[in-house]
């Protein structure tokens, strides 16, 4: 049996508004898993071109080594290895998008249908026309996605969500698992296995998306009430229907913008996000981060699943490495955020500095039928090996 080769587009779990697709438009998704899975091995070559062509060659000219990410970042801009793979990997995310773009526009009328259809004299999906998207977020099309998260084409196109929910197969090589909940699940199985007292009765997941992860934490703590939030309606109409088709009936979405929570304070016992805080502007994540304290109740939780922050210990090379979506995939927000010192913020937020924890989660990945090698190499800015980092409120 073929070894190491991401899982098939079949594979995927389908729901009731899931994009229909014709063979050769998940052909052109396997094509793109594999080729982005390729990508993550010819990367490595770029360590090696740092490591003896490009540092080498700096400090000759130079007399001293790189001071900062930005020259090294122009140093390995001319190596031709660098070139290739990074031409390559932009060209995957452009492909990526316009493949979900062409199948989703192609039936935009039947998924809004659908999705109406779903969603119709249900009280927990509430939409709210006063609640803005905020200019960070109004300022890229996060991922290369035209029209981020929130453009609708016509009144009700879920288009936009419908294409995140099939393409994130493709962006992650299927590494997240059936239903794209890979990291929901890590996060719920860690919560239960560690705190097998802690009894939710409110949950919040900030940036819900389209539910990926939070429907897993609603599964795994059914007597809850589960409200995801976020801007973007598409997402949340998307997502609702999603989880209604899915058989969900302790989980709400609302529009609502994270550092205005419509919510009073200490009415949650868990907070969540999931790769979400990388796609918050500088300041905004400081004043959601007290949002969330506020609204936590004591002896609630907060977490955070993120990729890896930059530390001390971490070399230039991987700091500028990891770098790479923020400079060539429109995550505009993504070094800085990593770069932030994570006690700091939480303390900042109102957490003691004491509570503070940091966990490393691997996506639970039910698509891999054990031919996935451990040792494959990491996808920097893509892998689902996470740092998750919270704290209790005391
Ligand atoms: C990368 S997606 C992650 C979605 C989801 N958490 C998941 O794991 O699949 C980030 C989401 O955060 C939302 N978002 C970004 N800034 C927001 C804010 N200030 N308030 C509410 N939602 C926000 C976006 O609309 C988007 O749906």
């Amino acid at each position: 049996m073929a070894k190491n080769l991401p899982p098939t587009y079949d594979k995927i779990a389908k729901h009731d508004v899931f994009p229909e697709t014709t063979h050769d438009e998940r052909a052109r998704y396997n094509f793109l898993a594999n080729l982005n899975k390729h990508l993550a091995h010819v990367s490595q070559g770029n360590a090696t071109a740092f490591k003896n062509r490009v540092q080498p060659k700096f400090m000759e000219e130079k007399g001293r080594d790189f001071e900062n990410k930005d020259e090294l970042g122009d140093a390995m801009a001319k190596d031709q290895h660098y070139q290739t793979w990074s031409a390559l990997r932009r060209c995957t995310m452009e492909m990526r998008q316009q493949a979900g773009r062409s199948l989703t526009y192609r039936q935009a009328a039947e998924l809004k249908e659908k999705v109406n259809k779903l969603n119709q004299g249900k009280d927990s999906l509430k939409l709210n026309d006063e609640v803005k998207v905020p200019p960070y977020l109004m300022a890229v099309d996060n991922h290369l996605m035209p029209g981020s998260y929130h453009t609708e084409l016509f009144e009700g196109d879920v288009s936009n969500a419908a294409n995140y929910d099939g393409g994130l197969f493709v962006t992650t090589a299927g590494l997240l698992g059936r239903y794209s909940d890979g990291g929901g699940k890590a996060m719920a199985d860690w919560m239960k296995a560690n705190n097998p007292d802690f009894k939710p009765k409110r949950i919040l997941d900030i940036g819900c998306g389209i539910g990926h992860n939070t429907l897993p934490i609603a599964k795994m703590y059914p007597d809850a009430e589960v409200i995801g939030i976020d801007t973007g309606r598409p997402m949340l109409s998307y997502g609702h229907a999603r989880a209604m088709s899915l058989g969900y009936e302790n989980v709400k979405f609302v529009q609502a913008e994270a550092s205005k929570l419509p919510f009073e304070d200490e009415s949650f016992d868990w907070i969540q996000t999931t790769m979400f805080l990388h796609e918050t502007g500088g300041v905004s994540i400081y004043n959601i981060m007290k949002e969330i304290h506020r609204c936590l109740k004591p002896n609630g939780i907060t977490m955070h699943i993120e990729q890896p922050q930059y530390t001390d210990d971490m070399s230039m090379y991987e700091k500028w490495i990891r770098d790479w979506d923020a400079y060539n995939n429109s995550e505009p927000y993504w070094s800085k955020m990593h770069d932030i010192d994570p006690i700091d913020l939480l303390e900042k937020s109102g957490f003691d500095r004491e509570q503070f924890m940091q966990i490393g989660a691997q996506a639970i990945n039910d698509l891999d039928d054990g031919t996935q090698k451990a040792d494959e190499p990491e996808d920097h800015g893509r892998s689902p090996i996470w740092n998750v980092f919270g704290a209790w409120k005391k």
